[in-house]
């Protein structure tokens, strides 16, 4: 439980830097993190396959969001990796 609240608290604290996606983790592990040879697929299929690879599916990552759009949608229609924009932003595109 407690560990629960502190990935929570480490989570929150993520989300507030500014830094798109593409920055935090062309940082920490270059950009073929994602991409081959720094050139992005025309499917993007390799790209999601590494979020996934990492991060785990859809089902496994915390929050309602990731559960409900399970097998639904992708990592990218609500993360733009090279974009500072707020997942929350695009649920109207949807909805
Ligand atoms: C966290 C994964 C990730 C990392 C790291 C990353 N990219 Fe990307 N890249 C993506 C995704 C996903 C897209 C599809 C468009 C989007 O979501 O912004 C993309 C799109 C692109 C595009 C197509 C143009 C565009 O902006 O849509 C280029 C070019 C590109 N990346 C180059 C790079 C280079 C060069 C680096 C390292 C400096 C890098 N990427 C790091 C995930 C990543
Ligand atoms: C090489 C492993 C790796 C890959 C590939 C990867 N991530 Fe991450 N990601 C991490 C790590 C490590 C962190 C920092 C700790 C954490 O929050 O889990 C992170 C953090 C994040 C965060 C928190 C905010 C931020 O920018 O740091 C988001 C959102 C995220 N990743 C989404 C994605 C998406 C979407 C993709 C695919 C386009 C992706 N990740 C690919 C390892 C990875
Ligand atoms: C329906 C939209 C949606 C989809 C699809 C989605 N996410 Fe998220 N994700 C969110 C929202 C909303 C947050 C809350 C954090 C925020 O507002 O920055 C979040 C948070 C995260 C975090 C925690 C970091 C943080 O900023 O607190 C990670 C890591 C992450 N997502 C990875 C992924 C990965 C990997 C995929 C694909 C397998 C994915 N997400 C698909 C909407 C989505
Ligand atoms: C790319 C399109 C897309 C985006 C962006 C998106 N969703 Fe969804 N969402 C769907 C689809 C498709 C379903 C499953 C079909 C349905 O029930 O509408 C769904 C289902 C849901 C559901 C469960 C069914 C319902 O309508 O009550 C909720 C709640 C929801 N989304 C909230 C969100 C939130 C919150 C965000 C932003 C963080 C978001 N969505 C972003 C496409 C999207």
């Amino acid at each position: 439980m407690l560990k629960k609240i502190i990935m929570v608290l480490i989570c929150s604290s993520f989300s507030v830097a500014a830094a798109n996606i593409a920055d935090t983790h062309t940082e920490m592990s270059g950009c073929d993190a994602c991409h081959v040879n720094s050139e992005p697929s025309s499917d993007m299929v390799h790209e999601l396959q590494q979020c996934q690879s990492c991060h785990g599916a859809m089902k496994d990552i915390a929050g309602d969001n990731h559960k409900i759009h399970d097998g639904v949608i992708g990592c990218n229609d609500c993360h733009i990796a090279h974009k500072d924009v707020k997942p929350d932003a695009l649920c109207s595109q949807c909805h």
